[in-house]
Parts: structure tokens; C-alpha cells; sequence
């Protein structure tokens, strides 16, 4: 499937006379949206093609992950389960709009420690998982394996040849693989962590031949899901100007970090540039309760 490609008109962008485009996949789906859309696509045609009748899968209280993967199971008619990051939720999940969301669309939890959530890939506790749940399509955290990746390269289309650079969010690193593998080597892709830490390049390499790639790796804001009133301003600024909304995990970083790097003309005149909206607007709802009890700004919905 295709999106547009949206031009962004920013007094910045005019000044440096560098063209930035995005491409709108968060508009892919209503509730599949962005890079949860292709990275579920391959997996739900393997589970169907299994005959699995079940895909349990992993995640945090805010995970749009979770939220896609509950919203497939029951367009596609999949039973789903979904193994949550901390126990002290369990008796108040139902003021997780996330979480909410996705029971209502059918989606069973099981509320685990922190402890136990890092075994997610221990093959003991996998065992354990499929004793209570049956036999079950498993789907990595994030939803990142090879079947996610093979979706991701569907992002880029011909029509993208004659971009210079492509940026994107990068959390587990699938989708700037996809992405990187569907690149032209005179393309060069620039990926955002949306976390603190620099282990995810040696992820990345697993996935990828090429070297057309970096990380920028300054634009975390302190870590995952973390955020400042300086990210809330510039995300309802980044709205009011251009129309497009972000969300505050994942692209409201990304786009400030490209932003930023056009201003410190890192990009040379007449570069144009193809940033992914990867999605996760879900996000917003919950993220407000956080900033609200925080008494910082609040996202603009
Ligand atoms: C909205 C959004 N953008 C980007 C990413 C990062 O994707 P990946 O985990 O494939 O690096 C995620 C996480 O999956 C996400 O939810």
C-alpha cells in the first residue's frame, strides 16, 4: 500500500533551502497505523498460513504494539494475549487508555514483573507462557523479527527514489532495517532511537548488508517515553504550523531531531529529505494523564 508524501513548509526549511517531505503512514489504517501496519502484515499471513489461532505477544502499558496487535487479532480473527511490562498494573490496567483500548478489542493481559518480563526470550519462560496459553504465533516485543523487516521494506516505493535522505524513530531498530534494505545505496538513512544507549547499532548490523546508514543518537530526551516541556512545545508548535500531528515517544523526537540538524546545517542546500511518520498517536490520551499528574504541558489532541 502507498501513502502520500506530504510537504512540510517551515520558515526553517526556506531559510536553509533544504526540502522535507513526510510520509504520512500513520494514516495507513485508523487503529493499524504507521510501521505497526507493516510489521503485523507478514506475521498475521504466517500465523493464518499456521493455522494458529492465538498470537501472544509483549509490551509496555503504553505499547502501540500492543494496541495494533489487539486491534488485528480482531479484524483477522485471532484470539490475543498480551504479556505486560509490571506487575503493579494488574489491578488498575483499566486507566491505561492503551490497555483499555486494546481488552476491549479482545486483547487478554498477563501482568508480569520486570524481572520476568526480561526473560521474554528465554525459552524456559516461552515454554511456561505456552503452557497457560496453549500453542500460540509468538511475536517478539515491538513486533521486530524477520517477517516485520520483510513488511518495512514496503515502506519505501519507487517513488521515493529521488530523496537524498529517509529518517525515522528507531526502537527496536525493525523498521530502519526494512528500510535500509529497500534503499538505494546512494540514499542515506538516518535513524532516531527513541532510547537512551548505543546497543541498538549492533542490532541494526544483525539485520543489514549495507552502510548507508547512521544513528542519531542525541534526541532521546533522557529515554524512552520520556519527555520535556521543551517535546511537548515544539510537538503542539510542529501541529499548529503544519497540520500534521506527532506522538511524543517516538516521532515528535524524531522530527525535533531532524529539525535541529537542519538548523545546525548538517544538511547542505537543495537536500531533500523523506521522513517516515511511523504513527503512534495512540499514545497521546495516555501520555497526557503522565503529564497532567507531572504539571507539565499537555499535547494538543
Ligand atoms: C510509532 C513508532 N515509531 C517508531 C517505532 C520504532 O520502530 P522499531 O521498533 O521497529 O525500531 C515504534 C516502535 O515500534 C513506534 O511505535
Amino acid at each position: 500500500m502507498v501513502v502520500r508524501n506530504q510537504q512540510v513548509h517551515l520558515p526553517l526549511l526556506t531559510e536553509k533551502g533544504v526540502s522535507l517531505y513526510l510520509k504520512r503512514e500513520d494514516l495507513l489504517h485508523p487503529h493499524i497505523s504507521g510501521n505497526k501496519y507493516r510489521k503485523l502484515k507478514y506475521n498475521l499471513i504466517e500465523a493464518q498460513k499456521g493455522a494458529f489461532s492465538t498470537i501472544l505477544t509483549f509490551g509496555g502499558a503504553f505499547s502501540n504494539h500492543i494496541a495494533a496487535t489487539a486491534y488485528a487479532g480482531k479484524e483477522y480473527g485471532f484470539r490475543t494475549v498480551g504479556i505486560i511490562r509490571g506487575e503493579e498494573l494488574a489491578g488498575k490496567w483499566e486507566h491505561n487508555p492503551t490497555l483499555l483500548m486494546a481488552n476491549a478489542n479482545g486483547m487478554q493481559f498477563k501482568f508480569v514483573s520486570r524481572a520476568n518480563y526480561r526473560q521474554r526470550e528465554n525459552i524456559g519462560f516461552l515454554k511456561e507462557l505456552e503452557n497457560e496459553f496453549g500453542n500460540c504465533y509468538l511475536l517478539p516485543e515491538g513486533g521486530a523479527n524477520a517477517q516485520a523487516i520483510k513488511g518495512c521494506r514496503e515502506i519505501l516505493t519507487p517513488g521515493d527514489d529521488g530523496f537524498d535522505i529517509i529518517s525515522c524513530a528507531v526502537g527496536t531498530g525493525g523498521t530502519i532495517a526494512g528500510i535500509i534494505d529497500s534503499s538505494h545505496t546512494s540514499q542515506y538513512i538516518l535513524g532516531f532511537p527513541a532510547l537512551k544507549g548505543d546497543f541498538l547499532k549492533e542490532d541494526i548490523c544483525k539485520f543489514v548488508l549495507k552502510t548507508n546508514w547512521e544513528l542519531q543518537t542525541d534526541y532521546h530526551f533522557g529515554g524512552y517515553a520520556k519527555v520535556d516541556s521543551k517535546l511537548i512545545n515544539f510537538i503542539n508548535d510542529f501541529k499548529q504550523l503544519t497540520g500534521i500531528p506527532l506522538d511524543p515517544i517516538y516521532t515528535g523526537k524524531h522530527l525535533y531531531g531532524i529539525l535541529d540538524l537542519v538548523e545546525k546545517d548538517y544538511f547542505s542546500p537543495n537536500t531533500r529529505i523523506l521522513a517516515i511518520h511511523t504513527g503512534g498517536l495512540q499514545g497521546i490520551v495516555g501520555m497526557n494523564i503522565i503529564l497532567k499528574m507531572k504539571n507539565l504541558p499537555l499535547l494538543d489532541l
